[in-house]
């Protein structure tokens, strides 16, 4: 009973206000999201469609729509964050959830507790979702198999970050009107980069032309096997581009050199406006921040509002997080 009376502000919103599609078979019982890696169109476009609905109501004075009322959120991040830690706590709170922000430093980690105790013990205080943001790459899917509520992988390692890949996807749609057949270069440190896995598997089955670009050093190995064209010349890629997508180098993951010298680095790799000349002439830039500038995108050309949409895939952040936990409550009432 206090089940059916929880999800009853979900079921009484309006169609016309949240145009959402049921949810796909394949994916209804869908009980976390672990990554953009076999998720479907219908499947995305559930989620941005229904983020879509947040957008205007982020920008408002009142954003409270308290439809997840006395569900509780957990962020639980072992790397640090600025962005995804923040946005989901604005997410939760504004779908009125009691949002909880565990510090890794002060916890119990530090006394030797692992991964696994620590998902189980805040498992036991009854967490409707746990957002985990952790160095290892499959350590969320991991903890998702030890706790009974909704695990969101908020960034695993090199693996995935499919909440950034859909606040990008959200963010693109919005600006271009359409994802399919857009020309998307991606380029930086795509090695180390899970933003870069998430949207080469989210954009490529939304229908653009994904193209990866990097110094050799800083390409997976068989990066053909991602499912992008590859690339290792910025300026031959650019060409004609609708959408650039900077990376940072993830030196926190790098163990010895990967670049000569970042000056060299910024010459072949980094974005600046003779390079972005090449590209469509109402070519985007985005980034999926933190920004550093002078080594991977031209200082001027982050800050320019008619090219750069970066400080809009922060807003979009919010909305998309919000829809994602939204959905995740429907599938798993
Ligand atoms: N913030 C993104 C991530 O955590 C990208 C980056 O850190 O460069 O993956
Ligand atoms: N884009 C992103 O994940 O940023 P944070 O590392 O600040 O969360």
């Amino acid at each position: 009973m206090v089940r059916i009376a929880r999800l009853n502000p979900l079921r009484r919103r309006k169609k016309t206000e949240i145009k959402l599609l049921p949810a796909p078979k394949e994916q209804r019982n869908r009980r976390h999201l672990l990554g953009i890696e076999g998720m479907n169109a219908p499947g995305i476009n559930r989620i941005l469609d229904l983020a879509e609905t947040y957008i205007e109501r982020n920008r408002a004075q009142d954003k409270k729509h308290a439809i997840l009322r006395g569900r509780t959120l957990i962020n639980l991040f072992f790397e640090d964050s600025t962005r995804t830690r923040t946005s989901f706590e604005l997410a939760g709170k504004r779908l009125g959830m009691d949002v909880i922000n565990m510090s890794v430093g002060n916890s119990a980690v530090k006394k030797g507790e692992t991964l696994i105790d620590t998902a189980m013990t805040l498992n036991a205080m009854h967490p409707d979702f746990i957002a985990v943001r952790h160095p290892e790459s499959g350590a969320v899917q991991l903890l998702s198999e030890k706790v009974n509520c909704s695990v969101i992988n908020a960034g695993d390692g090199w693996h995935e970050h499919p909440t950034q890949a859909l606040l990008d996807a959200l963010t693109i749609r919005r600006h271009k009107k359409r994802i399919d057949g857009l020309k998307v270069v991606i380029c930086g440190d795509i090695l180390h980069s899970r933003v870069a896995r998430s949207n080469i598997f989210l954009l490529k089955t939304l229908g653009a032309d994904v193209t990866i670009v990097a110094p050799p050093t800083l390409m997976p190995a068989c990066p053909e096997s991602l499912g992008a064209k590859v690339s290792y010349h910025l300026r031959e890629a650019i060409v004609d581009a609708d959408i650039v997508m900077m990376l940072r180098l993830q030196r926190e993951r790098m163990e010895g050199s990967y670049i000569p010298s970042i000056r060299e680095y910024f010459h072949f790799w980094g974005l600046d406006r003779e390079k972005l000349a090449l590209a469509a002439d109402d070519a985007l830039v985005m980034h999926p921040g933190p920004i550093n500038r002078g080594v991977e995108i031209d200082s001027t050309l982050a800050d320019d509002i008619h090219r750069s949409i970066i400080l809009k895939q922060v807003e979009m952040g919010v909305a998309v997080r919000q829809a994602v936990l939204e959905v995740l409550a429907m599938d798993n009432p």
